[in-house]
C-alpha cells in the first residue's frame, strides 16, 4: 500500500479519510499538481511549485506551506513510496479550501486540506514509440480559466471518456475553431518544419512540459512559435504531440482517422523526446527500454 501525506501524517492511502464537507468533495473546491520523480529525484519540481503557487492564488487559498517546505515534504513522501521495482513515481499533490459547513462563499476560518500521494509512472509501451497514438478533436466546452490546474474537471472527464470510446487516447479540443489544448496535455504541431504551440491565455494550462519541451526544442535549433492554431492548421501538421508529465511527450499518428502526416512518430518528436530522455534525472543509467513513461 502506497503512503500518502494527508494534513501533517505520513500513513497508509487507504486510511485517508476525507470529510464529506471537505469543499474540495462538494464544490471542487481545490487545485491540484502532478509531478513526476525519476529514480528518486523530482523532475522540474521547483516549475511545479510555482504553478501550485499561481493556482493557489488565483482561487485565494493560502499557500499552506514555503517551497522548501513543499520540497521537504513530497521528498520525504518519495522516500517512504520507494521501490526498486517502480523507480520513477508521479506524486499528485491536491490542496483544497478545507472542511466547512456547506455554503458557496468561502467559509471564514477553514483551514486547507493537503493529500499527496504517488503512484508509478510506467514506461511508455514500446508500440507507442514506434506506432504513436490516437487522438480526436472535439469541442472545448470547459470554463474561461483554463490556466487554473483545478480539480474542477468534469468537461476533461467528459472529453477523454469519449476519446478513449472513440478508439483513441485523448481528446484535442478546439474552440472557436482554434486549438487549445489536450484533455489533460498541452499539444504541439509541427508545420513545415516549425513546431508550434498555442500562447499562454486564460484558455489553456501553463504546462511544465510544455515549458521544457519549448526550451529543448529552440536548443535543438528548430524554428519555435507560440501562437493560435486553426483547426485546418491542425488537419494538415506534418506531426502532432501530446505533452504532460506523466506521459511525456507522446507523438500522435492518427487524428479523427486520418493519418497525421506519415502516420508515424515523426523526425522532430524523435529528436525532442531524445532530448528530454537525456535532460530526467538519472538518464545516464536509465537503458532505452526504460525511458518514457505513461499515465
Ligand atoms: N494534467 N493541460 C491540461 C488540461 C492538463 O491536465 C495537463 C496535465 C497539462 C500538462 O501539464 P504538465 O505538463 O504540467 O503536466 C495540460 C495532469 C498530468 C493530470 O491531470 O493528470
Amino acid at each position: 500500500m502506497s503512503i500518502a501525506y494527508f494534513n501533517g501524517d505520513y500513513l497508509p492511502l487507504d486510511q485517508v479519510r476525507i470529510s464529506p464537507l471537505d469543499r474540495g468533495f462538494l464544490f471542487g473546491d481545490s487545485v491540484y499538481e502532478v509531478i513526476p520523480s525519476y529514480a528518486g529525484e523530482f523532475f522540474l519540481l521547483p516549475e511545479h511549485l510555482e504553478r501550485l503557487a499561481r493556482s493557489l492564488e488565483a482561487i485565494r487559498i493560502p499557500n499552506p506551506f514555503a517551497p522548501a517546505e513543499w520540497t521537504a515534504l513530497l521528498t520525504d513522501l518519495l522516500v517512504r513510496n520507494a521501490d526498486p521495482a517502480t523507480p520513477d513515481l508521479g506524486v499528485y499533490l491536491q490542496v483544497t479550501r478545507g472542511v466547512a459547513p456547506r455554503d458557496h462563499a468561502f467559509p471564514a476560518d477553514a483551514r486547507p486540506t493537503v493529500l499527496a500521494m504517488a503512484s508509478p509512472i510506467r514506461p511508455l509501451p514500446e508500440a507507442v514509440r514506434v506506432e504513436g497514438v490516437a487522438a480526436v478533436t472535439a469541442e472545448d466546452c470547459r470554463w474561461e480559466r483554463c490556466d487554473i490546474k483545478a480539480t474542477t474537471l468534469l468537461a476533461n472527464v467528459l472529453n477523454r471518456q469519449e476519446a478513449m470510446e472513440r478508439g483513441a487516447v485523448e481528446a484535442v479540443l478546439l474552440r472557436d475553431g482554434k486549438l487549445t489544448e489536450g484533455a489533460a496535455s498541452n499539444v504541439f504541431v509541427v508545420l513545415d518544419g516549425r513546431v508550434i504551440t498555442p500562447p499562454l491565455d486564460a484558455s489553456v494550462l501553463p504546462g511544465v512540459t510544455r515549458w521544457r519541451v519549448l526550451e529543448l526544442a529552440r536548443e535543438l535549433g528548430y524554428p519555435v512559435e507560440e501562437r493560435g492554431v486553426s483547426a485546418d492548421e491542425l488537419a494538415r501538421a506534418g506531426e502532432i504531440w501530446l505533452t504532460s508529465s506523466t506521459r511525456e511527450i507522446l507523438p500522435v499518428t492518427r487524428l479523427d482517422d486520418h493519418a497525421v502526416g506519415a502516420g508515424l512518430p515523426g523526425p522532430v518528436w524523435q529528436a525532442v523526446h531524445a532530448a528530454y530522455q537525456a535532460a530526467k534525472p538519472g538518464a545516464q543509467v536509465r537503458t532505452p527500454m526504460q525511458s518514457g513513461g505513461s499515465a
